[in-house]
């Protein structure tokens, strides 16, 4: 790979926070020498010209939409770098009493991803919570976890793992078209 990689960012959205986010992980990597697209998912969108895919979903019952879990299938077919994020209604994934809860969410979520594929990372971030449109049981897990309606996006946490994955790339990560 040379030293600017093409980085398609791409996300699935319900309510709009995910594609934010995703805008501002582009943002990051753009800022630290890729070349970057930011895109949604959808059938259209091919990730097989990109050298490297950060892919992410709004979590709906513990899942991926499914426009972000099909790109995920063809990515895992590229063989390229992958790097997943999932935005949830969890408002502090890091925090010293959520961060079991959180590991046990992005777990859940794994298990839909298509056999085969490992994501050099998987982070879940808070989005924005609308407690009005959530199943009843979301509005238990809501109140059990101390989330309430609101942007609970954070920022810096979301800029540093897009820096993370800014440094990983820059580093080099290995050509698939190259034999090991
Ligand atoms: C129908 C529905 C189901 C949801 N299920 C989950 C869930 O299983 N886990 C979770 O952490 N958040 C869940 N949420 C919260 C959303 O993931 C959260 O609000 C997120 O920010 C939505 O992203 P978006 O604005 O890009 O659509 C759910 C929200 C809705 C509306």
């Amino acid at each position: 790979m040379g030293t600017s990689p093409e980085v398609l960012v791409a996300y699935a959205t319900a309510a709009g926070s995910t594609a934010g986010i995703a805008e501002r992980i582009a943002a990051v990597l753009t800022g630290a020498g890729s070349r970057t697209v930011c895109a949604p998912a959808g059938p259209e969108l091919d990730p097989a010209p990109f050298d490297a895919l950060v892919i992410g979903s709004a979590v709906h019952e513990m899942a991926w939409l499914p426009d972000a879990l099909e790109l995920l299938r063809r990515a895992a077919g590229t063989g390229r770098p992958v790097w997943c994020f999932s935005v949830g209604g969890l408002a502090h994934p890091d925090g010293r009493r959520t961060r079991w809860m959180a590991r046990g969410e992005l777990d859940r979520i794994e298990r839909g991803f298509p056999p085969g594929l490992t994501p050099r990372d998987h982070s879940l971030f808070a989005g924005v919570v609308d407690v009005r449109r959530s199943p009843l049981w979301g509005r238990v897990f809501y109140r059990l976890t101390g989330s309430s309606s609101g942007d609970h996006r954070d920022w810096p946490a979301i800029e540093a793992w897009a820096g993370k994955v800014a440094a990983s790339l820059q580093a080099g990560t290995p050509d698939p078209d190259l034999p090991a």
